[in-house]
């Protein structure tokens, strides 16, 4: 997906180009994604010339994990952010951010590093994203909204303006958040509901 965005670019004339991939399933190594090679493991990086990376995992915490990891040995992340979404004024990116589709960003909002926009999801204006956040496909975050570190809101969630949900959430798909949801934990429904605690990140 996110190479896609990249190619949606390239195909755009910026002046990219996608040196390749790097996985740790060995199954891959020499195979080919979007016409791009599988060039070896994570630990392979520094071998494989390029100016910067962006990792592209969906769950959060493997995400955050190797983000870190790569940023502590001095790794420099792109954005890769589809042709097709709109960033408002005065938005604040963070680096290694993925931006689908029909993303819009809204005036002023201010998302971290290593986050996801998802196909379709609308960041309202003033709105706060965390860093290693993933915001599912058609997720709205209303005005003045706060998404935590390394939550997930799932598909098609709402977050109603102004509330804030903590770090290391999972917000269910199709949930409405009416109230501020507390830090570390599961909440599903309309209105969203906490029904557990899920764990908070490990320190790496
Ligand atoms: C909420 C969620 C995290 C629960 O996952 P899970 O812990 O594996 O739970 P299960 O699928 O085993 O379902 C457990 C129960 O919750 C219910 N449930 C699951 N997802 C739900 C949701 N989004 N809203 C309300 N109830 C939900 C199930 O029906 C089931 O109910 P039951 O116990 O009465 O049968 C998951 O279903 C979800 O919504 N994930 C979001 C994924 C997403 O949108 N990702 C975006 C990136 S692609």
């Amino acid at each position: 997906m996110v190479a896609g965005y990249l190619l949606e670019n390239i195909r755009q004339g910026q002046p990219l180009q996608l040196a390749g991939f790097l996985d740790d399933n060995p199954s891959l190594m020499g195979r080919h994604f979007l016409g791009t090679p599988v060039l070896g493991t994570i630990s392979d990086w520094r071998a494989v010339e390029h100016d910067a990376a962006i990792v592209a995992i969906g769950e959060n915490r493997v995400r955050a994990r190797i983000f870190d990891d790569l940023a502590r040995r001095g790794e420099r992340f792109v954005n890769a952010v589809h042709p097709a979404a709109v960033l408002g004024p005065e938005v604040t990116l963070g680096c290694g951010v993925a931006v689908g589709a029909g993303v819009v960003v809204s005036l002023g909002a201010v998302v971290g590093d290593n986050v996801i926009l998802s196909t379709n999801c609308t960041v309202g204006h003033h709105v706060q994203v965390g860093s290693h956040a993933h915001i599912g496909p058609g997720a709205v975050l209303a005005g003045r909204a706060a998404v935590g570190e390394g939550t997930l809101v799932g598909a098609g969630a709402a977050v109603n303006p102004g509330c804030h949900v903590g770090r290391w959430c999972v917000i269910g798909a199709g949930a409405v958040v009416t109230e501020s949801i507390p830090d570390g934990v599961l909440a599903v429904g309309v209105p969203a509901q906490v029904v557990r605690q899920v764990e908070l990140k490990a320190e790496v």
